[in-house]
């Protein structure tokens, strides 16, 4: 989709639909053609949250949105009804659509936010996955029904949105192809597609450097605890090493050396503790985390942000076989300790062990991790919040503001010496699987503590949020979760 900012009013772009939003008690936005404010007066379009109506004037369709309350027109909301709205304009086969910017004094975001809001909205909405099918819809479809994605995105408002407008689209963007990764089955996405997926991002991306390892380059680096994961798969597993030093032009790069970490593992049977087959399939998602960090380092390169980034990603299957880790084996990790794999279906945290204290050694001084670790966060927190854990209050601060502002929100889960008894080891230093149900997935967490020394540090289970997340704007699918999260983190330093 192409996106352009215009500061002139809507009616004198070329757009087919106008979109024009409706604040509670307020009438038609002034130069709105006589038919809007006739639309309202009869009642057939309203300002509640998400009511959509239509009309004709000059030429083309007014797409009347119900905004709700003005003091309550949040980023979040303002994604939902572009959602809504772009859903509307796509029925009626809408090519170019112009959402008029909606402002007023009352409302908590400024026009900036508001305008990437919905740009974000628009362009998530329109995704949709379909390289599978034989008869791909195509772009140009309207044989049998509108066409399926919208051509242009205009969004007309005051002068001096068009960066926050043109950044937006390059963040939602990169979150698309973040879920075209996740959406990958298994048997095309494999660890190794992934690993050549991440070194094109070299050849396109100025700073950005990749290096990809296989099954060797594990074993030499003594990654004991991926390598026992990678093992049981014929699948060449891949260990992704990307750099980013966003200095090709002032202002040069100042702040810490972030480290982004994802689990991705392709395909996750669960191993020799094999899976129920019951929406097994789904695990082709466990990968979702290393999509993330993969696209949040090619949003933050094309932004051309001023600061430094090391990302690791652990690309592996996890599957049974007479090669595979069993329970009760003791692996050792590159950083020495040893981890008794009482449950080989808790994998991801053998897979991130390694990747985290990779990253510490490629220098990284704050680290976030992204995983579909657990289940148990499922339970505790739901498709709302992704589950966050840390050993440091600023650092786990700086990552719930950056939620709150890109609309992936967190939440923090405690860590405690309590939780390190559960997961001491009988034979080695540590179980991967405690027994019993305690705290899953702040279990995990600190787990994960183990393998970063005193570097500021922080865990996102994103389990919930991969995909069924179940917003408005990306609906059932892969979310591509964190994309937006982990760049915002980025700009907060690049200030
Ligand atoms: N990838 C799964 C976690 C998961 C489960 C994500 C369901 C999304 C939906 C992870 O590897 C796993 O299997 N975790 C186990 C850990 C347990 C064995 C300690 C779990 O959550 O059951
Ligand atoms: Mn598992
Ligand atoms: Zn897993």
């Amino acid at each position: 989709m192409q996106i352009t900012a215009i500061a002139q009013s809507g009616s004198t772009s070329d757009a087919d639909t106008i979109a024009i939003g409706i604040f509670d008690g307020e009438g038609a936005p002034p130069d709105s053609p006589a038919q809007v404010s006739e639309l309202l007066a009869s009642g057939e379009a309203r300002s509640s949250f998400k009511s959509l109506a239509l009309t004709h004037a000059d030429g083309r369709r007014w797409l009347l949105v119900g905004l709700g309350a003005q003091d309550e027109l949040s980023a979040e909301r303002a994604r939902v009804l572009a959602s809504v709205a772009g859903a509307r304009a796509r029925e009626i086969s809408t090519r170019t659509l112009c959402w008029v910017l909606p402002t007023g004094a009352a409302m908590p975001s400024g026009p900036h936010e508001i305008a990437a809001a919905l740009v974000e909205g628009t362009i998530l909405s329109d995704y949709s996955f379909d390289t599978h099918k034989s008869a791909p819809a195509g772009e140009d479809d309207g044989a049998d029904g509108p066409p399926k994605h919208l051509k242009r995105l205009i969004v007309s408002g005051p002068d001096g949105i068009e960066a926050a407008v043109t950044q937006a689209a390059v963040v939602a963007d990169a979150v698309n192809r973040a879920r075209d990764l996740q959406n990958r089955p298994g048997n095309d996405l494999t660890p190794t597609a992934l690993g050549e997926y991440a070194k094109a991002l070299e050849r396109d991306l100025d700073g950005v450097s990749v290096q990809v390892e296989g099954r060797d380059g594990l074993v030499a680096r003594g990654m004991g605890a991926f390598a026992a994961v990678a093992q049981g798969s014929e699948e060449e597993p891949a260990l992704i090493t990307i750099t980013y030093e966003g200095n090709q032009a002032p202002p040069t790069p100042s702040g810490p050396v972030l480290g982004f970490v994802g689990k991705a593992v392709t395909f996750d049977s669960g191993g020799i503790s094999l899976k129920p087959g019951a929406k097994m399939a789904e695990m082709k998602f466990d990968m979702s985390g290393g999509a993330a960090v993969i696209e949040a380092v090619s949003a933050i390169a094309r932004l051309r942000l001023p600061i430094r980034l090391v990302a690791v990603v652990g690309a592996t299957e996890n599957l049974p076989s007479g090669r595979a880790i069993k329970p009760g084996d003791i692996v050792t990790a590159a950083n020495g300790k040893t981890i008794e794999v009482n449950n080989t279906d808790a994998e991801g945290r053998l897979v991130l062990a390694d990747c985290l204290w990779h990253a510490v050694g490629e220098g990284a001084e704050r680290i976030v991790d992204l995983a579909t670790l657990t289940g148990a966060v499922i339970i505790a927190l739901g498709s709302t919040y992704a589950g966050l854990m840390s050993n440091d209050d600023e650092w786990a601060g700086r990552i719930t503001a950056a939620g709150e502002r890109s609309g992936e929100i967190a939440w923090r889960l405690p860590l405690h010496e309590e939780y390190d008894e559960l997961i001491k080891g009988t034979y080695g230093d540590l179980d991967n699987a405690p027994e019993g149900r305690k705290a899953g997935t702040i279990v995990g967490g600190a787990f994960l503590s183990n393998f970063v020394g005193d570097t500021p540090w922080a865990h996102l289970d994103i389990a919930g949020s991969a995909w069924e997340l179940d917003r408005a704007y990306v609906g059932k699918g892969a979310s591509g979760y964190g994309v937006r999260l982990l760049v915002e983190l980025a700009r907060s330093y690049a200030a």
